[in-house]
Order: structure tokens, then C-alpha cells, then sequence
């Protein structure tokens, strides 16, 4: 629909930023914590810097949350460490990683900002790698379920909003680019057994958020891209359909629905595979009634036909940063992906849509009518401090700015949205570019090849952020 007037934000609308452990902390042998599969994988990222360091928030999270509250944060979305709270397989955790957590979430509350807390945003412990397989092995619920029940027992006084695993369909999807999947050779078939694990992660984690926080709520954190049919071609929209459903309906709906869809036994069984139900699974899983959907969303994608007799190839990320450096995907007989030629696209060869916020927020609420928020969305490029000292960085404001009035739109549209976290506060590491690919509204002064002061500067995209969300979303700024 169009409108007439400008967007009109509720009138207790949570605005922040966001942020996770492995990206931002540093200090990852300090107090006490070990290492986790997410530091190992950083280091093979070469020639980025690994995650030992990052925006050493852990050092400096009370100047960070200063800085919060001088934009005007009411919310911030953070991740816990598991190797903090559990360093190893001792049934104690460990005091001084729920210390940090601790005089975090007091600074936060100090200043009026909410916290919001994702449990799990990649960093398994090492040694829950070691004794479990990773996600191979169903020993690894009952070690999560233990560490998510003592995140609520520690923090639930406070914390009230909570998010289960971060983009489990993306971990599943990319499990090769996140170190999730071990052998290669088996893991179109694996995905499944692995997803139904972290499946009952995410269950146990729901249902203990209910029995033990005080007006808890929580929800999954699906890393959401709009698909577009690339035609008006009938075999182009279901190609899309299909798209969509094996990279995040068929998540969304089990979230949702607590139960797997039609579409994915369908595909289990026409490529003989088990994901490995056990009795009493599916009793847990409909006990898991989540409260919200709390999205991310960078970019869309578009689907076109693929014939069953084609080549099938592997999505090749842009991992260089130099534009036109990614493959699409062809899944033959389902579908492929392909340029938009209607939208511009980053470095990275991210598409930057807009309208893909509003049509994803669309979409959830009418097929979920949940509530939603916004916990990831954002713009990845090259930053740096300018000759006055500054940073400027306008393609950033006029990302937020087009992204945040699609937000508007569609809670004008009927959406129920409750809150707006862009990634991110700080800079921080990227998943496969280090300090390379920038996200912050506030610069950290260091660099790859060399570790500089650390220095927090405010860029452009801070101040512009500040005055849009200390109007409650109405100084756009123009
Ligand atoms: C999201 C992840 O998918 O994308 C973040 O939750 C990640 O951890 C963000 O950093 C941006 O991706 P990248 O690869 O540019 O760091």
C-alpha cells in the first residue's frame, strides 16, 4: 500500500544494535574461558586476523555501553559465550564468565537499555566438539540444555528477551563455511540428523526459558533472504517456492508449527534420507512454543528454473571483497539463484533491497502471525579514518535509513514488529573477513595486518542513527 505520511514507529519500540560473542569479545583465554570451534575457524580465514582480539569489548564493554546510551539505545542484542560459562565438562560453571555477563547486563540495565540474549551464535566449546561430534551426536542436547538452564537460572531476572540458535538454516546451508559440517562427502545427508539435533537444542532451550524466567519469552533467530521469482514464468515461481522452502520455510515452519512440513518428508524420502527421529522427540518439540521470531536480513535472493539433467554447483561466496566474485547455486531439478538485475549489490556482490525488509516482514507475519524483531541487518564495506579525523560513511546512512522506513512500512502494513537491532554496534570480525568488512556505526581503530589503539570513533552513521532513533523513528535525517 502506499501512504501518504511517513512511517509512525510504536510508541515502546525497541531501538538498538547487535552484536555476538566470537565477534566482538576477544579475550578468548581469559578467565577461565577455552577455546570454542568458532576461534579455530577463524584462524583459517587467512589473511584476515582471528577473532583473539576483535573489538576486545570484553575490556571495554563499559565504555560500549556509555557510547549505547549516548545514541539512544533502548535495546542491545549480544550472545553469551558457551566456553565461558562452561570452559569444560565440569558440572560447576565457571563464576568469572557469568561475572561478565553479569556486570554487562547491569551496565545495560543501569542505563535503560533491554538486553537481549542469543544463547548460541557458533561458539561450541572445543571440548563439547571433542565428546559429541559436534552436532553428530545426540550427547550434546542434554550438555546444551545444562548450559542454557544455568544462562536463565544466572541472567533470567534481568533478561526477559532470549533467542535459542543463531541461523540454524544457514549453518545447515553453508556447514562447510561455518564448520558445522565434518565430512563433506556425506553431508547432503548428514544436514538432516544434525538439523534434527539442534532441533531439541532449540526445544529444550524454549521450554526451559518457560519453566525458569519470569515472564521469559524466546524465539529462533533465522537468517531470512527473500527469494523473487526471477520471471513471471510459472516454473520460475515455484522454482522460488522451492528455494524458500530449503533455505528457511522449512525451518520457520517447524519453529512455528513445532512439526516438519509436507514439503521436507517429501524431500526425505525421494532422497532416501533419515534424519533420525526418536520416540519422544516430536513430544518435546510440539512443547515448544515460541513467542517470537527474531529475524536477520542483509539482502534477497532470486530463483529461477533448474531441469533435473543440469550440473548441479556449489554457491561460491564472495569471500574477496571484490565485486563479481560469487557463483550461484544450481540444485537441479529444483532450483537456481541468479542476479536481480533491479538492485545494486555490495563488495561482497550483497544484494542491497530495501523492499526485501519490508516483504520478508510481510511474509512471517502472515504466515507466522508472531510477533517480530529485528536483530540483524546492516551494511558490510571498507571503512576508514578520514584526514579530519573522522569517518565518513553516507552509503551506510542511506542503507539504515532506506532499510528502517521499509521496517515502518510494514508495521504500517499491519506487521507486528517490536524492536530494530542493525548489525552492528561496534565494528567487529566478520565471519570470513576479518576487520575488512566493516558494519559498525562506531569504528574500532585497528586493522588486520596490524593492532592499533582500539580506539571507539563515531562515524557519520552514528550520529545519523542517534537523532532518527531518539525521535522514536520520525528524523529521517533529510
Ligand atoms: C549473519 C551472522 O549471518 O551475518 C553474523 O549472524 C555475521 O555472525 C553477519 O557476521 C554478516 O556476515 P559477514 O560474513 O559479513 O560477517
Amino acid at each position: 500500500m502506499f501512504y501518504k505520511q511517513d512511517p509512525v514507529f510504536p510508541k515502546d519500540f525497541l531501538w538498538g544494535a547487535s552484536s555476538a560473542a566470537w565477534q566482538v569479545e576477544g579475550a578468548v583465554n581469559e578467565d577461565g574461558r577455552t577455546t570454542a570451534i568458532i576461534d579455530l575457524n577463524s584462524q583459517k580465514k587467512k589473511p584476515y586476523t582471528d577473532n583473539s582480539i576483535a573489538a576486545d569489548h570484553y575490556h571495554h564493554y563499559e565504555e560500549d555501553v556509555k557510547l549505547m546510551a549516548e545514541c539512544g539505545f533502548s535495546s542491545y542484542r549480544f550472545s553469551i559465550a558457551w566456553p565461558r560459562i562452561y570452559p569444560s565438562d565440569s558440572t560447576e560453571p565457571n563464576q568469572k564468565g557469568i561475572d561478565f555477563y553479569n556486570n554487562l547486563i547491569n551496565e545495560l540495565i543501569k542505563h535503560n537499555i533491554e538486553p537481549i540474549v542469543t544463547l548460541y551464535h557458533y561458539d561450541m566449546p572445543v571440548w563439547v566438539d571433542e565428546k559429541y561430534n559436534g552436532w553428530y551426536d545426540r550427547g550434546i542436547i542434554d550438555a546444551f540444555d545444562r548450559y542454557v538452564r544455568t544462562c536463565f537460572t544466572e541472567f533470567g531476572d534481568r533478561v526477559k528477551y532470549w533467542h535459542s540458535l543463531n541461523e540454524q538454516n544457514m549453518q545447515i546451508c553453508y556447514g562447510d563455511w561455518l564448520g558445522v559440517a565434518k565430512y563433506p562427502e556425506t553431508w547432503f545427508k548428514d544436514k538432516w540428523k544434525v538439523n534434527h539435533i539442534m532441533n531439541m537444542c532449540h526445544a529444550k532451550a524454549v521450554v526451559a526459558c518457560h519453566e525458569l524466567v519470569e515472564e521469559g519469552k524466546i524465539g529462533p533467530v533465522p537468517g531470512y533472504v527473500p527469494i523473487y521469482p526471477a520471471s513471471a514464468h510459472p516454473d520460475d515461481q515455484i522454482a522460488a517456492m522451492n528455494a524458500e522452502e530449503l533455505t528457511e520455510k522449512v525451518w520457520n515452519d517447524f519453529y512455528a508449527h513445532r512439526e516438519y512440513n509436507g514439503f521436507i518428508k517429501s524431500y526425505w524420502k525421494e532422497n532416501d534420507i533419515d534424519p533420525e527421529i526418536q520416540e519422544g522427540d516430536m513430544e518435546l518439540i510440539k512443547e515448544a512454543r515460541i513467542d517470537f521470531f527474531a529475524l536477520n536480513c542483509y539482502r534477497s535472493n532470486t530463483a529461477k528454473a533448474c531441469g533435473i539433467d543440469e550440473e548441479p554447483r556449489e554457491y561460491k561466496l564472495n569471500k574477496s571483497g571484490v565485486k563479481g566474485n560469487l557463483e550461484f547455486p544450481k540444485v537441479p531439478g529444483l532450483y537456481q539463484l541468479t542476479e536481480n538485475p533491479y538492485v545494486e549489490t555490495t563488495d561482497w556482490d550483497w544484494e542491497i533491497d530495501p523492499v526485501a525488509m519490508r516483504y520478508m516482514l510481510r511474509y512471517v507475519w502472515d504466515h507466522y502471525q508472531l510477533p517480530m524483531m529485528i536483530t540483524e541487518n546492516g551494511y558490510g564495506a571498507y571503512d576508514s579514518v578520514s584526514e579530519d579525523g573522522k569517518v565518513h560513511d553516507p552509503k551506510r546512512i542511506e542503507f539504515l535509513r532506506d532499510q528502517i522506513y521499509q521496517v515502518g512500512l510494514a508495521i504500517m502494513d499491519g506487521c507486528e514488529v517490536i524492536s530494530y537491532n542493525p548489525w552492528s554496534f561496534t565494528d567487529l570480525l566478520s565471519t570470513g573477513n576479518g576487520m575488512a568488512k566493516r558494519y559498525g556505526l562506531v569504528y574500532i581503530n585497528t586493522t588486520d595486518e596490524e593492532l592499533l589503539d582500539l580506539k571507539r570513533i563515531r562515524k557519520d552513521s552514528f550520529y545519523w542513527y542517534s537523532n532518527l532513533i531518539k525521535s522514536n523513528g520520525s528524523d529521517w535525517g533529510k
